[in-house]
């Protein structure tokens, strides 16, 4: 038997309108941020991701990458360089009345991890970046739209992170502090830490190794080497916090794991153990070098990403089930083979009036179509045998009622309007779980 790629996963029926909940919120409250929709391939050359003295695992160790003739491609394992290479492709960077561009996406990447819960090889993100203006405002502005998120689906079980790299000039004082700090342990620390203290000693802080804890415990803080300006910029982010009022944590030990982070970066932890152990929903940070990495101007972005499959085994695990069995309006029941054609007119008709509609088409008795009936939970069930053909009826059965008439065709979008007080927007069909859009109870 065929199977499923190991670290990927199938969705379908209840579990996909889940995701369209999820994707229909983040459309609503990235459009009440401003961001509009972007979207970018899932392939892209190498060297878009793979750039020059990358140290992260990410780049290194977990990139899907094919070569195709003379060209080597990668499938997306995150979604900021897709973007910003688009963005300098784009020059969007050039009329400085439209910046910052706030842009968002959501869609698969690929990354080859250990599966575990909450941790797939193919998996979705949801991210917004925020580029063209540096401000401290557009920081704090980006952790209020992933917070606003986790909060829409309930998620209470999470703890904001945050912490800063600095400037430039901070980081490389920080770096060197760091060298002259690991180099007398560097025999104590994994094969991976030797080339990250050469190559990029801030992800030692990163390391996932258990062992030299103690030494990554009393390492250097980065705070300790922040310049004025980078000092000041992080004051600022924390005033716009407080002032909307977002619980956060400074977490000195926070570096990211990807490379391209400047200033800024967060983190939302999730502390219940529904991802079974310690994982971001969502994070990320500024980046000041990218643009001008991808050739265009020197340019900042702010933005982070979060795991959609992670956003809803959390909104679950807090008691949000995101999305409710999809029932019908109306099952429609041809009596015999010369009443099907007109059953799936009327069918037609009443999808036509937005209303959810299915019928037998296999010719079956009454009772196996009654059974349909409930295994929908439709709300009307329509009985077109050869009497109500020749009649130019059809005999409508209210479930929740039990009541049931002989309706004429062209009365019949009125007969089952009849059951909706549309202008109150009140459900009447009596159904206490009404789902059928035409009205809420
Ligand atoms: P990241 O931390 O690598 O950042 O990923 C962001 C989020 O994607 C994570 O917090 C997590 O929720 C989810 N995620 C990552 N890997 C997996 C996985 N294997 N399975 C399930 N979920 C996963 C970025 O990707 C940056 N591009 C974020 C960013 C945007 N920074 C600035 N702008």
């Amino acid at each position: 038997m065929y199977q499923i790629a190991q670290g990927t996963q199938d969705f379908m029926g209840l579990n996909c309108r889940k995701w369209q909940t999820l994707e229909d919120l983040i459309r609503q409250i990235t459009t009440v941020y401003g961001y509009q929709e972007v979207r970018t391939p899932i392939f892209e050359y190498t060297e878009v991701f793979k750039r020059d003295n990358d140290s992260s695992d990410m780049v290194n160790k977990e990139m899907y990458t094919f070569s195709m003739g003379d060209y080597s491609l990668t499938l997306r394992p995150e979604g900021t360089a897709g973007i910003v290479r688009s963005f300098v492709e784009k020059k969007l960077y050039g009329n400085p009345a439209e910046l910052p561009a706030k842009m968002y996406y959501m869609g698969p990447m690929f990354r080859h991890e250990r599966p575990q819960k909450g941790r797939y090889r193919q998996f979705s993100q949801f991210g917004v970046e925020c580029i063209g203006v540096k401000s401290p405002l557009l920081d704090a502005e980006c952790i209020a739209l992933g917070y606003t998120l986790v909060k829409a689906l309930g998620i209470s079980n999470i703890k904001i992170h945050i912490n800063t790299l600095g400037d430039q000039e901070s980081r490389d004082a920080y770096r060197n502090a760091l060298r002259e700090y690991f180099a007398p342990h560097l025999e104590e620390l994994c094969a991976d830490c030797k080339r990250r203290f050469e190559q990029n000693p801030l992800r030692l802080l990163d390391c996932k190794v258990d062992g030299p804890k103690e030494i990554m415990q009393n390492a250097p803080k980065m705070r300790d080497y922040l310049n004025e300006a980078s000092a000041a910029y992080f004051e600022e982010v924390k005033k716009c916090l407080d002032a909307l009022e977002i619980p956060y944590e400074i977490d000195d030990g926070l570096v990211r794991g990807l490379d391209y982070y400047t200033h800024t970066v967060f983190e939302a932890i999730a502390t219940s153990d529904a991802l079974g152990s310690q994982l971001a929903v969502f994070a990320g940070g500024r980046y000041d070098d990218l643009v001008k990495y991808f050739g265009g101007p020197e340019m900042s972005g702010v933005g982070f990403a979060a795991g959609m499959e992670r956003l809803i085994m959390m909104a679950e695990a807090e008691g949000n089930e995101l999305a409710t069995v999809q029932t019908l309006d109306a099952y429609v029941m041809p009596l015999s083979t010369a009443c099907q054609a007109k059953a799936l007119e009327l069918t037609t008709m009443l999808r036509s009036n937005g209303y959810i509609a299915d019928m037998d088409v296999q010719g079956r008795s009454m009772k196996a179509m009654f059974k349909s009936v409930d295994r929908t939970q439709a709300t009307f069930a329509l009985i077109l045998g050869e009497d109500e053909m020749n009649a130019g009826e059809v005999r409508v059965k209210h479930i929740p009622t039990q009541e049931q008439k002989n309706v004429r065709w062209e009365e019949l979008i009125d007969h089952i309007d009849s059951f909706y007080d549309i202008t109150e927007n009140v459900c009447t069909c009596g159904n206490p779980n009404c789902t059928c859009g035409k009205g809420e109870n």
